[in-house]
């Protein structure tokens, strides 16, 4: 019997290894079609997915009625299942290096449940042939079995965009991949049961891993660019948000926006293509650009925030700053990365006093991570406002709710430009990329 079968006829599970951003939505979406074992290593994350609470936030309990799906923090009980998902970390060293230890350790642990007739598909982030390179061989060699012949691989890509309410899993056609065209079809038809958009048969693993790792290059290139051409337009007095307005009137100008590049997708996978391509004796040239002018963003907007205050005729030292939200990107609570931290940071070593707030954020995470404690509220009388992430939260806000911090003369930093249009209505000295 075909493995899709087995699993559509409830024979046979599959499990999820790594149930966060990517692997729980995908976990539970398998639920409703075929047994799941949802696993992590994470015990506390476990306990709470088992009491129908996603740690991310992005699920509520309704997302978790009616599926067929045991959460479990216990390897031993991947043996049970037959096809496997992995959806671990793939996150960047000190260096920026790829650093694969969370994808190998799940590949161990895959490893010692694997039986003959089994699948695995990733779908972690990684660069061109890491499936077939890095994981395959460990799977081979603590299983005894051969790939190809005892059990088979696959890969396919995660496109969902978390606080992305438009575009779901279930929305977007999925790319899926395998290690022969039999398996690729198993694959497919796994993978079309959740993906009601349909899935894309990419030609073999390694373009489909190229595939994703481009989405997101593409992305963080263009971003950059936008960001040099706020520099650019920063020295000419000129706003860029109103150059972006005109320029998209014509029909092929792309819309990017400058602004921070943090998280661990846009800003970390372009890394992954950077040391493979080294890998290769090629030196990128403008993938890597594109990530010193992302990466370099928010201590220049830290500084310039200063370099205004100054020529406003105030010092720096002692001065009163807000920052308005945290995380990597608007309406996610994920802090991982965020580019916020170095304005912080950038505004702190001039002597600013800094306030932080953000209604998503966990205050533990952040002072774990960054050392930064999270305020519940805003102050007032500050005399720099740094609006850092275009929550919902902050989009709905009024002149007179920001009003309500300042002072007469509050230099308004607005990275996302929402005050751009309301700004001589503010009256207050303005910036923004
Ligand atoms: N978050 C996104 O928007 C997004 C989108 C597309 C692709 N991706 C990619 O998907 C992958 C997962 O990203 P994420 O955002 O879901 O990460 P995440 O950190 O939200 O979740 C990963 C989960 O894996 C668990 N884990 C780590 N090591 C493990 C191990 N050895 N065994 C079992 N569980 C383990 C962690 O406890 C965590 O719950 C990454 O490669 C990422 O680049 C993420």
């Amino acid at each position: 019997m075909k493995i899709s079968e087995a699993l559509f006829s409830g024979q046979k599970s599959l499990a999820v290894v790594g149930l966060g951003y990517v692997g729980l939505p995908a976990a539970l979406a398998f639920a409703e079609y075929v047994p799941v074992i949802g696993y992590d290593y994470n015990e506390s994350k476990v306990r709470q997915l088992q009491q129908q609470v996603d740690p991310t936030g992005e699920l509520d309990a309704q997302a978790f009625e009616c599926k067929n799906i045991r959460f479990t923090a216990q390897a031993e009980d991947l043996r049970e299942a037959s096809f496997y998902v992995v959806a671990v970390p793939t996150p960047i060293d000190a260096f920026n290096k790829p650093d694969l230890t969370p994808l190998l350790a799940a590949t161990r642990v895959v490893a010692q449940a694997l039986k003959p007739g089994d699948y695995v598909v990733y779908e972690s982030t990684v660069y061109p042939g890491c499936t077939r390179e890095d994981c395959v061989p460990l799977l081979e060699e603590i299983s005894g079995l051969q790939v190809g012949v005892d059990f088979w691989v696959g890969y396919s890509p995660e496109r969902i965009n978390p606080g992305d309410k438009k575009h779901t899993l279930s929305n977007t056609v999925k790319i899926v991949s395998g290690w022969d065209a039999e398996s690729l079809q198993e694959i497919a038809a796994v993978y079309e049961a959740i993906v009601k958009a349909g899935v894309h048969r990419a030609t073999s693993i390694e373009v489909a891993e190229a595939a994703k790792i481009i989405e997101n290059t593409q992305r963080d290139v263009n971003i950059a660019l936008m960001n040099e051409l706020s520099i650019i337009f920063g020295r000419m007095g000129i706003n860029t948000y109103e150059v972006l307005e005109a320029a998209g009137t014509k029909w092929n100008f792309l819309p990017f926006y400058p602004g921070l590049v943090g998280g661990h997708c846009i800003g970390v996978d372009p890394y992954y293509l950077d040391y493979k391509a080294s890998k290769l004796k090629y030196h990128t040239q403008i993938i890597s650009s594109g990530r010193f002018v992302n990466d370099s963003m928010g201590g220049y907007i830290g500084k310039k925030a200063v370099k205004q205050l100054i020529s406003m005729g105030k010092s720096p030292l002692g001065a009163k700053a807000l920052v308005l939200g945290f995380t990597f990107k608007e309406d996610v609570s994920d802090i991982r990365n965020t580019k916020v931290a170095d304005i912080v940071r950038e505004l702190k070593d001039y002597g600013l006093s800094v306030d932080l707030v953000d209604p998503m954020a966990d205050p533990q995470q952040v002072h774990h991570e960054y050392g930064f404690e999270l305020q519940e509220a805003p102050g007032s009388q500050y005399d720099l406002i740094v609006l850092a992430v275009a929550h919902e939260q902050y989009r709905a806000m009024t002149l007179e709710d920001l009003k309500a911090y300042g002072k007469e003369d509050t230099l308004l930093v607005d990275v996302k430009g929402l005050f751009g249009s309301r700004r001589h209505q503010l009256g207050w000295p303005y910036w923004s990329l």
